[in-house]
């Protein structure tokens, strides 16, 4: 197996990949999977996502939230921060987070103290937390001139984040049936081909029982139709969010 190196994706004309653009490769050369990812990806509403997320789960006591394929931690940390900027101590119901990520490095790298950031993560989390970034990540006095930023990360995020290494092909069986909530997103491509993929679909369904969601990426419907696949299957997308259905 072949790693490239961790890098910015700076040659990028959409300045979406922030945070880790890894490729991995088998020894033929051939891409078995990429760990690219952002802090709060643009391809998620995340302002909706949140208002979503509070009126389906607002009976619920406990919120189960797994987030597979995780790369690096900066989707679940987006969620994270997410979370407690706009319900404060009501978020408490939906922690901790299940992350994982079939990748060891990438887990070992989200377990870590250190995220490395361009200047769009700053800015896009300064967005999402009123500009209050420095609660949440400690940043150099001056980043004027870096090309990535190695920020501290708040501990605070480990203990809402449970991070495990996981093939989701077998880890669905720990999904919980009730009030789940599970983000697998931008990772669909890599599965084998589309038996594989409804393969998953029907597993993963088969945990859900009652008020679940999935949350899916852009890239899963780029390539590969995982919206006909996810409806096929029997969920529905949700109102006015796109890569989000439902079921239950
Ligand atoms: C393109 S990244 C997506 C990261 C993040 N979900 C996002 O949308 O920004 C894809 C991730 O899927 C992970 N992955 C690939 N196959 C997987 C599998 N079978 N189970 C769990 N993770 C997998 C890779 O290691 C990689 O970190």
């Amino acid at each position: 197996m072949k790693i490239n190196s961790i890098t910015n994706n700076k040659n990028c004309i959409n300045p979406a990949f922030g945070t880790t653009n890894r490729a991995v490769q088998n020894k033929a050369g051939n891409l078995i999977y990429r760990n690219t990812t952002t802090f709060f990806r643009s391809d998620l509403d995340w302002d909706k996502l949140c208002y979503y997320i509070r009126d389906k789960y607002k009976n619920a006591d406990k919120v189960n939230l797994f987030c597979q394929a995780c790369s690096d931690g900066s989707e679940p940390m987006s969620i994270a921060i997410l979370l407690k900027e706009k319900f404060g101590c009501g978020a408490r119901k939906f922690f901790p987070i299940i992350a994982k990520d079939v990748d060891s490095l990438m887990i070992k790298r989200a377990k870590s103290e250190f995220v490395e950031m361009d200047h769009f993560d700053i800015r896009v989390i300064n967005k999402f937390t009123d500009n209050k970034i420095k609660y949440y990540f400690g940043l150099p006095r001056n980043v004027i001139g870096f090309r990535l930023v190695p920020a501290t990360i708040n501990p605070w995020f480990h203990k809402k984040i449970k991070y495990s290494v996981a093939d989701i092909k077998e880890d669905y069986k720990n999904i919980k049936p009730d009030n789940t909530i599970l983000f697998c997103r931008n990772f669909w491509p890599y599965l084998l081909d589309d038996a594989a993929r409804i393969d998953l679909i029907n597993n993963i369904k088969s945990k859900f029982n009652k008020n679940c969601a999935i949350v899916i990426g852009s890239f899963d419907n780029q390539d590969i139709s995982m919206h006909n696949m996810l409806l096929d299957a029997g969920f529905k997308e949700a109102e006015y969010l796109t890569n989000v259905y439902e079921i239950g």
